[in-house]
């Protein structure tokens, strides 16, 4: 689904801060993969994520989706079908708009049409499903919703517009480990129920042996390690 090959990104090149984050990683990643990726401060990572959102044009390599070329598609072209999760739970939600307010912009991303005024019946569901109530508090602002309500807010609004793949950036590192598990499982459901890929970063060791059917390690912008292992049906 996913293939990088020979991506390379160099910061500041041509000067002496000149930084080569990505020194020709090569990846293909297949549909309904859990892809767990660690690695040094440093090491490349949150860019790999970048270069896949459109963030990020890598100097020389090719990126592809399916059969497409995607080097040089802008990421407003890409957010269609790739969700994402980062670490700081105020960044993924509008603290100043309900619940509802907020699932409902979430949905709209990609789309011409701004019409909808109301939670879709798959967003009512991805929110009851989290099983913490939060489809009972339509109408509270997501900034009064604690760090781990938000990031599950957070994860609903990544999927509501069903992406076929979801980027996570160390999105459990501000949570408790009680929420951090939670957010854990749910991640598990996103990928298994409904089939979307996964790529997460984590620092979290733990985390990292527990989930997912790929491992990924990357060292100083080359990937060091790449094993695949079966689905760790956790606890
Ligand atoms: N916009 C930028 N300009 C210059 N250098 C950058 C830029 N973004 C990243 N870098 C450098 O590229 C390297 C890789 O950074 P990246 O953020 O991908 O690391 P990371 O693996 O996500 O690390 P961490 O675990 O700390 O989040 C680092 O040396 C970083 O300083
Ligand atoms: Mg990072």
């Amino acid at each position: 689904m996913v293939k990088l090959k020979d991506i390379k990104v160099v910061f500041n090149k041509g000067t002496e801060n000149e930084k080569v984050a990505l020194d020709k990683i090569s990846l293909t990643i297949k549909e309904g993969d859990f892809v767990t990726i660690i690695g040094s401060n440093g090491a490349g990572k949150s860019t790999m994520l970048k270069v896949i959102l459109g963030e990020i044009f890598p100097n020389s390599g090719i990126y592809m989706i399916d059969d497409s070329v995607m080097n040089g598609t802008n990421s407003y072209k890409l957010a269609k079908f790739i969700g994402r999760v980062y670490q700081n739970p105020n960044s993924g939600v509008f603290p100043n708009l309900s619940i509802k307010e907020n699932l409902i912009l979430a949905s709209k991303k990609g789309m011409r049409y701004l019409g909808f005024s109301k939670v879709s019946d798959f967003g009512v569901e991805l929110l009851a499903n989290l099983g913490i109530g939060l489809e009972k508090r339509l109408n509270t602002k997501a900034g009064h919703l604690s760090g781990g309500q938000k990031q599950s807010l957070a994860m609903v609004m990544s999927i509501i517009s069903r992406p076929r793949l979801l980027l996570l950036d160390e999105h459990t590192a501000s949570l408790d480990p009680q929420s951090s598990e939670k957010i854990m499982e749910l991640t598990k459901r996103i990928n298994i129920e409904y089939g979307i890929t996964i790529m997460m970063i984590t620092h979290n060791m733990e985390i990292a042996s527990k989930y997912g059917n790929r491992f990924v390690k990357l060292s100083e912008g080359r990937i060091s390690e790449d094993s695949i292992r079966d689905h760790v049906s956790a606890s």
